[in-house]
């Protein structure tokens, strides 16, 4: 596995000074936040070489993350998430804390004795739920969500949670309404008859996934990522298709994102961060048929500030960036912080690594705030 360093190629701001509008003074320092070090509950890290670019972007500023299975093949047992996870590990740096939390696969054949096993490991933080064919790399996914019964009842037993991409994929239903349709159809059922089973509906795009989980049992929550309240579909369409904002599920209009930045700002623990960082090399993006995912890591706590700061709630930022989370999950919450000042400076245009480049999702775009 390569080591070498990812190329950023960064414009920094080259002025340190406050914007114009905080002070007449050129001294001023800029302002500051300092929170609990964040976790990021929701990402994709690849395998490979890749991992040597991936693993160090994240663990850069945060200090745990959930890594999500959909590699090909796909995690589904506890010895390849251990595997999995031994690679992670030898890319982090001695001195890292860094530490990975392995999501499985649920399949149509994973088996209550499975579960079992999971539950026993410490590594592992639960099954990731894909609805075959929703997302990328999720045809190993459930197909019959219904026939699951026994399996969701032992991981309810277990304490084992329940990780949902939660959209359906019957082709008649407009890729709009996926999210909707799934929890109507399949999540509300589920939480209906398994009140103790924690679940978390990752990555949620709508006001009704906000809505239904908001008033759901106190053991469902959800992740929200950067580009679902930095933007809407018009930031995926209008003037042309802006592919390095394509994801899954796909943006929705501005009402929903107006919804989910309330849920985001409003204290709620039932919400918190999840990137959702998915990259996919340049080419595979800048094609004919795209691949789906918005590659963060490198600005990732950054994009939410940026949010959060746009609707004035960076008090809010610690509680969903690094407290809610951890206490969902029942892990301590971390002791470290990191601190945030105030200084302009642009996102990277490109990254690259070991021949290949990536175009990360805000690229070239400005940012409010960067990690101290
Ligand atoms: C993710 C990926 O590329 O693995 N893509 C995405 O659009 N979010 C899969 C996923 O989380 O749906
Ligand atoms: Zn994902």
């Amino acid at each position: 596995m390569s080591n070498t360093a990812p190329s950023i190629s960064a414009i920094h701001a080259t002025s340190s000074a406050p914007r114009s509008d905080s002070s007449s003074s050129s001294h001023t320092t800029p302002a500051s936040l300092t929170i609990t070090r964040p976790d990021d509950w929701h990402l994709h890290f690849r395998d490979g070489d890749m991992l040597a670019m991936t693993v160090p972007a994240t663990a850069r500023v945060f200090r745990r993350a959930i890594v999500m299975p959909n590699l090909v093949p796909p995690v589904t047992t506890v010895a390849l998430a251990e595997q999995y996870r031994h690679h992670i590990m030898a890319v982090l740096p001695e001195e890292s804390n860094f530490e990975p939390l392995m999501a499985l696969y649920l399949t149509q054949g994973t088996s209550p004795a499975d579960v079992r096993e999971a539950a026993q490991n410490p590594n592992i933080i639960g099954y990731k739920l894909y609805p075959a064919g929703a997302t990328t790399n999720s045809s190993s996914g459930v197909r019959t969500i219904d026939a699951m019964g026994p399996v969701l009842e032992t991981m309810q037993e277990f304490g084992v949670p329940l990780l949902i991409h939660g959209e359906v994929t019957e082709p008649e239903i407009d890729i709009f309404d996926r999210e909707r349709v799934f929890i109507e159809r399949y999540l509300a059922p589920i939480t209906q008859k398994f009140p103790r089973l924690k679940v978390v509906l990752e990555h949620i795009t709508t006001k009704d996934a906000a809505d239904f989980v908001r008033e759901a049992h106190d053991l469902v929550a959800a992740t929200i990522t950067p580009q679902h309240i930095l933007m809407n579909r018009n930031d995926l369409l209008v003037g042309g298709v802006h592919v390095h904002n394509y994801c899954l599920p796909v943006l929705k209009r501005r009402t929903h994102q107006e919804a989910l930045q309330q849920a985001a700002i409003s204290g709620n623990p039932k919400f918190f961060l999840g990137t959702d960082s998915a990259p996919h090399v340049q080419a595979a993006k800048e094609t004919a048929c795209g691949c789906a995912g918005c590659f963060s890591a490198f600005t990732a706590i950054e994009l939410y500030a940026e949010a959060f700061g746009q609707l004035n709630a960076l008090d809010k930022l610690e509680g969903f960036a690094s407290h809610f989370g951890a206490d969902f999950y029942g892990r301590p919450r971390n002791t470290e912080t990191i601190t945030l000042v105030q200084k302009p400076w642009h996102a990277p245009k490109t990254v690259t690594h070991g021949g290949e480049t990536w175009v990360p999702y805000w690229a070239g775009r400005a940012l409010q705030w960067q990690v101290a």
